[in-house]
């Protein structure tokens, strides 16, 4: 089968197209480079750069390829952002994926595989939180994600397109075999940022927090290795072929990490020092989220293999470490 993989040159997406590949499937990509790497990319794949926002261009991507499936990537995802430019996530997760959505149709391609993220449940009302947890995004960003959950259950409706709709906990680590390492430009995420400061770009780590009703009082989430995500998507895809029919799903490790745990770790496995600061809380984060993903792993057959601490930090900072020796982007 021959799949399109949208924002396939992200962190994400190309963790997604390189196991696909490797797992038999032709590649597609379209990414527009604005967040994503060119280093992601492989020559086994067909690469089309350009913007799911411009239709006409999408659509003839879309209806030249013969795509047995869409796995759509390609978003704009920082939380707090999206509480002060709301417009830019209407325009690039609602409408991008609109455009998706209507080319998809025009070509006839029925299944599509969705990002969508645990920030579509909001402030937890229990642990861990199950697909049925009552939906109340806290930011912008969750709720773009939601309002498209929403949107592919209609087009399932209408149109008959069968999704599997993703909600990922905190995405983390690097492919164990380095292959996939394009880094992200400007992170705002945990991992990211205390590897930033570790190779010197930054001076130090804001811990947002440590004030939370936690152990150590700092933000517990639950982190969840991107090769064990990408799983999750190959996994979707055959379920889709199989069953045709849609599913919505939570793709977490079931278990919570806090904020100076992954410091502590990460100054041991780096032998850098880390300097840290610690800050006020960040507005809008909940004190903990955890996953439950016994629905993914009882229908998809999914599990999480790369997920420890260590092994999120010992491959990430090998993809640091290695651009830190040759900056390549
Ligand atoms: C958020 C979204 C998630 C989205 C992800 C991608 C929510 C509830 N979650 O995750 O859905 O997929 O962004 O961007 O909206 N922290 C620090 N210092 C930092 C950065 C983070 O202490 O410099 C702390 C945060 O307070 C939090 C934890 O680290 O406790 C993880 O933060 P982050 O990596 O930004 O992810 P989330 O906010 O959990």
């Amino acid at each position: 089968m021959k799949v399109l993989v949208i924002g396939g040159a992200g962190y994400i997406g190309g963790h997604v197209a390189r196991l696909l590949s490797d797992r038999g499937y032709a590649v597609d990509v379209v990414d527009n480079l604005s967040t994503g790497s060119t280093r992601n990319l492989f020559p086994e794949y067909g690469f089309f750069r350009g913007d799911i926002l411009d239709y006409p261009w999408l659509a003839g991507v879309v209806a030249k390829g013969s795509y047995g499936a869409i796995i759509h990537l390609a978003a704009a995802k920082a939380a707090g952002e999206s509480m002060l430019v709301p417009e830019k996530y209407s325009t690039q997760n609602l409408c991008g994926t609109i455009n998706i959505l209507n080319a998809a149709c025009e070509a006839g391609v029925e299944r599509i595989v969705f990002s969508s993220s645990a920030a579509v449940y909001g402030e937890p009302r229990y642990l861990p939180i199950d697909e049925s947890h009552p939906k109340e995004p806290e930011n912008y960003y969750g709720f773009t994600k939601l309002e498209i959950e929403r949107i592919l259950a209609w087009y399932d409706r209408l149109k008959g397109i069968k999704f599997a709709a993703l909600r990922y906990f905190n995405a983390a680590g690097y492919d164990p075999g380095l292959r996939v390492r394009g880094l992200e430009k400007k992170p705002a995420n945990l991992i990211p940022v205390i590897m930033e400061v570790a190779v010197g770009i930054r001076k130090s780590l804001d811990v947002f927090g440590v004030d939370y009703p936690t152990p150590d009082g700092s933000g517990v989430r639950d982190y969840i290795h991107v090769s064990d995500l990408a799983l999750g998507h190959l996994l979707a895809l055959e379920y889709l072929e199989r069953e045709k029919k849609s599913i919505t799903v939570n793709l977490g490790s079931e278990s919570g990490l806090s904020v100076l745990k992954i410091l502590e770790t990460a100054r041991r496995v780096t032998h850098r020092p880390i300097p840290s600061v610690i800050s006020p809380r960040r507005p809008g984060d909940p004190a903990t989220l955890v996953a439950s993903s016994a629905l993914a792993k009882t229908v998809l057959g999914w599990e999480a293999r790369h997920s420890s601490l260590e092994t999120i930090i010992e491959t990430t900072w090998a993809a640091y470490a290695a651009q830190e020796s040759t900056p390549l982007a």
